[in-house]
């Protein structure tokens, strides 16, 4: 497959993913934490699907498209790792996660400490999306939408 095919469909299932978490965080309070605004395509379907809840954006640097910018105080910039560490807590009824490094080495570190911080984040019964996998008991798999393969993107509901 090709690279390009190979993004479109990533993106297709993260699309799928995001309107299936919609309807599982309905009549769940609490913000949503995009962690890697990047350019800030995802972020502005995020609020396009979520217009009355506060979106907290985080990256190591901002780099996103000026129709994409979180108001002051919705962005926070620095590594993930450290900074969002102190909105654990928060109660976040959906936390989206797209920092996949695309190497094995690189992925092996994110999955040391991204599960445990996205299960901080999230208020009981929250949601998390994330195109890497978040392996840790009290992050329950949920059934991906019909359409998106095993693998190709990941959710799961906060215990
Ligand atoms: C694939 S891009 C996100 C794309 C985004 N979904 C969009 O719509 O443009 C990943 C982003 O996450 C950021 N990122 C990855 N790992 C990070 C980390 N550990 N701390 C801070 N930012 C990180 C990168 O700087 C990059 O901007």
């Amino acid at each position: 497959m090709s690279r390009l095919d190979s993004f479109i469909r990533r993106m297709m299932a993260q699309r799928d993913v995001i309107a299936a978490a919609a309807s599982l965080i309905d009549g769940l309070p609490g913000p949503i934490l995009e962690l890697g605004l990047g350019n800030g395509r995802t972020y502005h379907h995020l609020r396009e699907t979520f217009p009355d809840r506060r979106i907290i954006a985080f990256d190591r640097a901002l780099a996103a498209h000026s129709a994409s910018i979180p108001p002051p105080g919705d962005l926070v910039l620095g590594e993930i790792d450290e900074t969002a560490r102190a909105f654990a807590g928060i109660g976040a009824a959906l936390v989206h996660a797209d920092i996949a490094t695309g190497t094995v080495e690189g992925d092996r570190r994110l999955a040391g400490w991204l599960p445990a911080l996205i299960r901080d984040l999230l208020a009981p019964g929250g949601i998390a999306a994330s195109g890497s996998p978040l392996e840790l008991p009290d992050l329950r798999p949920l059934t991906l939408p019909a359409g998106v393969p095993e693998g190709r993107y990941f959710l799961y509901r906060r215990a």
